[in-house]
């Protein structure tokens, strides 16, 4: 197996994670957490998305969200922007860095940004034109990659000219997203050994969903493949509303520990990871999805009750 000496992990937690919550997180919260991830070592923090509040209720507070946030140098927050008006609200909010979204899939496409595949290229390459022009930097996004909730399976062959596509307006980089978390490893590499026929493989970068507990092993082949910039989501956090059965994205951490035991470089920390995403988890009043740091918080837990029994 060929392997990276390094990988860039983005962080989509605090936007696809907290998209898909169906209670909303005071906003007060998603900044502390995006503060603690960005102490981490994380170089790229999506935040949050500016996109209708009546499609996305709970990102309406997305100005709130960026003003809020203590920037850190060297620290990236994207934020997705569907249309001009979007970028325009991002650019005042004083984001530097957007991610636009498109999908390998027709029906998708409408549900999700009420639009056909083409019309969504036409919204976006006005916005793409005017971020660059703002010295603003875009990646893009290709939903849909592996399956389709309304559709089934896509065949790679959708997906790679839209890859190229998303390129030729402007995206620095690509990531191929399995929304729906039905991709499988060998799927993932047949899906991503196309896309690379028409894009460079270091433009591209991956984002599984989790939903059939497949997301490791696919960024594993991936990364095999030459892959070195992979999406993920603290504690497992994610999802989309419309995308009707996709679970949460694959843990940070997981993700993390399985990159730190394959001696692979990230500049993250695993402690302070599985700390923000104890916050979170916290305050969402759940279990954490992530296995790592649910073995972790229990050893942290027992070793506590040692110290305690230790000293009476
Ligand atoms: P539309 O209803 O067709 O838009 O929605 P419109 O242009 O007709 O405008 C309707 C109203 O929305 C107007 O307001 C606009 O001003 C307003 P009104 O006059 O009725 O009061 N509006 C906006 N408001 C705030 N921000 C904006 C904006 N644009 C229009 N940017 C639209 C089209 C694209 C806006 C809508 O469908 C939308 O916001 N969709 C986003 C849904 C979403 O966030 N989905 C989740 C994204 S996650 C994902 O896609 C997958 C990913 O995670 C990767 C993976 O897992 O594969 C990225
Ligand atoms: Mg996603």
């Amino acid at each position: 197996m060929k392997l990276p000496p390094r990988v860039k992990i983005v962080e989509v937690g605090p936007r696809d994670g907290l998209q898909n919550e169906t209670r909303l997180v005071p906003t007060e919260v998603k900044i502390d957490l995006i503060d603690r991830l960005s102490q981490c070592g994380l170089s790229s923090i999506e935040a949050t998305s500016f996109v209708s509040p009546r499609w996305m209720p709970q990102l309406g507070d997305h100005r709130q969200v960026m003003k809020g946030i203590k920037k850190r140098d060297g620290v990236s927050y994207p934020v997705l922007t569907p249309n001009l008006f979007g970028l325009e609200s991002a650019l005042e909010a004083g984001a530097t860095e957007v991610a636009i979204f498109a999908a390998a899939s027709e029906s998708f496409s409408q549900k999700n940004i009420n639009c056909s595949i083409d019309q969504s290229f036409d919204r976006f390459a006005p916005l793409v034109k005017r971020a660059l022009a703002e010295g603003i930097s875009v990646r893009g996004y290709l939903s849909c990659t592996l399956g389709c909730p309304y559709e089934g399976l896509i065949d790679p062959q959708q997906v790679a000219p839209l890859a190229l596509r998303l390129l030729e307006l402007g995206c620095y980089e690509v990531s191929l997203g399995d929304t729906i978390g039905t991709g499988t490893p060998q799927a993932a590499r047949a899906m991503v050994e196309t896309v690379a026929r028409k894009v460079p493989m270091k433009q591209l970068a991956v984002h599984f969903h989790d939903s059939c507990g497949q997301a490791l092993a696919n960024v594993l082949a991936c990364l095999d493949l030459g892959i070195e910039v992979v999406d993920s989501s603290v504690s497992g956090l994610g999802g989309c509303p419309y995308a009707p059965g996709a679970s949460g994205n694959l843990a940070t951490e997981d993700l993390l520990y399985m990159l730190d035991g394959l001696g692979i470089e990230t500049g993250v920390d695993l402690q302070g990871l599985v700390e923000a995403g104890n916050f979170i988890s916290q305050a969402l009043n759940r279990t954490t999805g992530s296995k790592v740091a649910r073995r972790m918080l229990c050893q942290k837990k027992e070793t506590k009750k040692k110290l305690l029994s230790n000293s009476l």
